[in-house]
């Protein structure tokens, strides 16, 4: 009893309370001329929720647990093994021991929080040939969840990605995503996920640029490392000239946390802080770092030459995060991807 009208306080708080205490304050922070947050914004982002987090024991999930524990939060995290309920044991987070096939517990869990994140994805089944079924399971979890925080106005934010979203332009939060793309179901899922906010939940999308760099990477651009390391060359695509929008980890946690405090039902917002990074540019540092001959590749022998990579190196895809910094005063601090690469930390373990 005491939890539900704990619960209860939250939701009044977050969905009614303060987005007239935000409006106020942009109100008051435009009559006084001002560009920087106010006391009053502070203080709203320091009110303590119980979310809970799957992936959290992930490369984004580890990053933002910090994030959200560093901000008085309370974490329970989804753990499928003894190896990642001890990683988050160790980070501070409640754990809750299952998988994404344990419907009955997400949605206990989400039931019983203030607030989910959802980040895990079964990346082990989809790159090894059944994205289909991956993309199943997260769209039976996200359904699950859905149900849940029906009528609760309760915050479920979600991980998408936005590669291939457009071709040739500038992506924007306003892009809804091609179903013909290669991620194509995902964005199916992430169009699930905003129509929840017309069923009482605060619902939030957050697109990740494709590289979401920094120390510890094991993502594309460690991949681009470890073929350039076997090819003894550093190769791109055709003249290399195709855009590569990246982000750094701690940067997206930052926006994950945003969007669980205060982003609009039915947002779609973008992790975006390089808005473009030709591949060629990629190609060089890295070549540059090895001591490597740069080389382009021709589209026919892209797929011989960068295996799985090939489909995604090709894409043009430059986004921007312009309507997401307007709408949550998120603001990447972190390096840039040349010069997160340039620190040297994706040469110095073999890949
Ligand atoms: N990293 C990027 O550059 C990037 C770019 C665009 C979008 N995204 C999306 O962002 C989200 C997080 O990505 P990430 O890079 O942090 O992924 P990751 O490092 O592969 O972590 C995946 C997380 O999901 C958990 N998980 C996987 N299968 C599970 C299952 N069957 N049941 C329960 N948990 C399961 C993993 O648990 P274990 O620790 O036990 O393995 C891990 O915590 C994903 O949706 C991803 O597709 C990432």
């Amino acid at each position: 009893m005491l939890a539900q009208c704990y619960r209860l306080g939250y939701t009044i708080y977050y969905n009614k309370v303060m987005p007239l205490q935000q409006l106020v304050a942009t109100i008051d922070r435009k009559r006084c001329g001002h560009t920087t947050e106010t006391p009053i914004l502070h203080l709203l982002e320091e009110f303590p929720m119980r979310v809970f987090v799957t992936g959290a024991s992930g490369w984004i999930g580890s990053a933002v647990v910090p994030e959200l524990i560093g901000a008085g939060h309370q974490v329970i995290g989804l753990a499928r093994s003894d190896a990642s309920g001890a990683a988050l044991a160790a980070a501070g987070v409640q754990v809750q021991r299952g998988t994404l096939d344990d419907l009955d517990s997400l949605r206990s869990a989400a039931t019983a929080s203030d607030g989910v994140i959802h980040l895990a994805f079964k990346h082990d089944i989809a790159f090894s040939g059944d994205f289909q079924g991956a993309a199943d399971a997260d769209r039976r979890a996200i359904e699950t969840f859905g149900e849940a925080l029906a009528g609760s106005d309760r915050p479920f934010v979600i991980a998408s990605g936005l590669l291939g979203l457009t071709s040739g332009r500038v992506a924007t939060e306003r892009d809804a995503p091609d179903p013909g793309s290669l991620a194509g179901p995902r964005g199916a899922t992430a169009q699930r996920v905003l129509s929840l906010s017309k069923h009482g939940v605060r619902s939030s999308v957050v697109r990740l640029a494709p590289t979401v760099h920094g120390e510890g990477d094991n993502g594309f651009v460690a991949t681009l490392v470890g073929i350039a390391r076997n090819k003894g060359t550093s190769g791109y695509i055709g003249d290399g000239s195709n855009l590569w929008p990246a982000v750094h980890r701690l940067d997206a946690a930052h926006l994950f946390r945003l969007a669980l405090e205060k982003a609009p039902a039915g947002s779609t917002l973008h992790a975006v802080a390089d808005e473009g990074v030709p591949v060629r540019n990629i190609a060089e540092v890295i070549g540059r770092h090895l001591n490597l001959p740069v080389v382009a590749i021709s589209p026919e022998d892209a797929g011989e030459h960068f295996s799985f990579l090939a489909g995604f190196l090709a894409l043009d895809s430059p986004a921007s995060s312009t309507l997401t910094r307007e709408l949550l005063g998120w603001q990447p601090v972190h390096l840039g991807l040349l010069a997160d690469l340039d620190q040297g930390h994706y040469f110095t373990n073999k890949r």
